[in-house]
């Protein structure tokens, strides 16, 4: 009854954000003519790396709905470049620097300053001036004459920023106060199949595209097991290819090649998996004034070949995943994902850890993870809905069943 209550509360809290962002159309038009000569149909969502405590959270968020373009936006007169600038909220904006090519036009710089004074998108914050951050590969662009499309995410990496743009039509050095007739569709909307030619942008490794193998990686002292584990692992590192283009790389461990190492002390536990696809070292933590354990730390090293700097050394920082009172065991049989850095996230599949005291050499009582209970949220209502049903059933039978005995003994 409580998790129905809690699933309910989700929702509606759910709802609340919905409201929040929609596709926003912006405008910009000289004051001399009366003619737009940029139009832009914009849903954008931000996440944002900022400083709180002893923490780095991310804020998450939408270009709200009362966003506006501001009056700094221009048609770009005298030499200057066209330029659409949304205001929203206390002092942030997003300008859209646009430039022509020889074949049409793109946005040029992208460019994000947001104010850390506002509590609202980044409660807690440490700072308190507004940030500056641009991006000259946005790779928005268009042929003249037409508007660009792109209904599916396209991401723009900025220092410590992302920015998702998606449901996007924009058009710029426009002549008639609409859109032109004709479209330039990103790649990211186009099929697949109709662009075998162009390089993809995610490269599989070689013999693994799909859920990884699931392995058990223990460390133990003298006095027994300190950690117990049991996972499949995929990793996605996002690199810059030769080209200077974001390309993702995805690859599982292989558990059979993998040599498990650590170090067993009273409050850290320090597990690495060593395997010639890349070294992990995953650092737990016991609070013994909370009580629980946790995972604080991740070091990857590892190779991507088709980097233009193939090596990578990414460390997580203090980061707090897969907390679980002492005695317990964490379980997560869904895919779950812990964001390393914003260049790597390790996928976990059918995950069971434990750290510190371990009675008995196995596993305590298991804590799932809240994907796995909204997971069963489904087979409970269907189950007290078909016991529903065979309680109607029934009734209605000896319902019946006593008319019929009247029935008899009128005859
Ligand atoms: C930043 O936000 C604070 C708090 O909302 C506000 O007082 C301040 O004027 C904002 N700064 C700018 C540059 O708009
Ligand atoms: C911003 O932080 C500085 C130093 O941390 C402080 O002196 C200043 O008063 C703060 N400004 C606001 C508006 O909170
Ligand atoms: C834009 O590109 C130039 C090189 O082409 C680079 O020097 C500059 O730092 C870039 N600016 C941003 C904001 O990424
Ligand atoms: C944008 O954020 C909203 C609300 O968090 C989410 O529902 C939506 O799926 C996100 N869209 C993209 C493309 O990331
Ligand atoms: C602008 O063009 C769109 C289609 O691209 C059309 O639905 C809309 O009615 C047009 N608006 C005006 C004012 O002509
Ligand atoms: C890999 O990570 C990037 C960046 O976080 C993300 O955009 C992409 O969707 C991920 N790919 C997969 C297959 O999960
Ligand atoms: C670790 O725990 C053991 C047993 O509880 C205790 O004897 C030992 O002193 C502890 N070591 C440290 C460094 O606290
Ligand atoms: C342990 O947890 C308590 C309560 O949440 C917290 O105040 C304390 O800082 C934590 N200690 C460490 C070493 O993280």
């Amino acid at each position: 009854m409580t998790r129905l209550g809690e699933a309910a509360l989700g929702i509606a809290l759910l709802v609340g954000i919905f409201q929040f962002g929609s596709t926003i159309r912006f405008e910009v038009k000289d004051d001399s003519s009366k003619i737009s000569c940029i139009l832009a149909d914009l849903s954008i969502n931000f996440t944002v790396d900022y400083k709180r405590g002893d923490k780095q959270p991310k804020a998450e968020f939408q270009l709200p709905n009362n966003a506006v373009s501001d009056k700094s936006s221009s048609c770009g007169k005298n030499g200057s470049l066209p330029v659409l600038v949304i205001a929203f909220g206390p002092g942030h904006s997003l300008s859209v620097q646009f430039n022509k090519s020889d074949s049409g036009y793109q946005v040029d710089v992208l460019t994000f300053r947001y104010n850390l004074s506002d509590a609202t998108l980044f409660p807690e914050s440490i700072d308190n001036d507004t940030k500056v951050v641009s991006s000259n590969k946005s790779e928005i662009t268009a042929k003249t004459n037409q508007f660009y499309q792109c209904s599916s995410p396209h991401l723009i990496v900025m220092e410590n920023v992302n920015a998702t743009f998606y449901d996007v039509k924009l058009q710029a050095y426009l002549t008639a106060n609409n859109y032109s007739t004709n479209a330039s569709i990103c790649k990211e909307d186009s099929p697949p199949t109709s662009a075998p030619t162009t390089a993809p942008t995610t490269t599989p490794a070689p013999s693994n595209n799909t859920t990884p193998e699931i392995g058990t990686y223990n460390v133990s002292e003298k006095s027994g097991y300190c950690i117990l584990s049991k996972m499949g692992l995929r990793l996605n590192v996002t690199y810059k290819n030769k080209d200077e283009k974001d390309a993702f790389y995805l690859f599982n461990i292989d558990p059979k090649s993998v040599n498990t190492t650590g170090k067993c002390l009273n409050t850290s536990i320090s597990m690495t998996l060593v395997s010639n696809q890349a070294h992990i070292q995953f650092d737990f933590v016991l609070n013994t004034t909370e009580g629980k354990f946790y995972l604080s730390h991740v070091h990857v090293n590892t190779t991507v070949p088709e980097a233009k700097e193939p090596n990578f050394d990414i460390d997580s920082g203090s980061v707090s995943f897969l907390k679980t009172t002492e005695h317990k065991s964490y379980k997560c049989n869904a895919k779950q994902t812990l964001q390393i850095t914003d260049k790597l996230s390790i996928y976990t599949y059918s995950l069971q850890v434990q750290a510190f005291d371990i009675e008995g050499n196995k596993f305590g009582p298991a804590v799932e993870c809240a994907a796995d209970e909204n997971g069963m949220l489904v087979p409970i209502i269907v189950g007290a809905a078909l016991a529903g049903l065979v309680l109607i059933v029934l009734i209605a039978y000896l319902i019946g069943r006593k008319r019929s005995h009247a029935g008899y003994q009128t005859i």
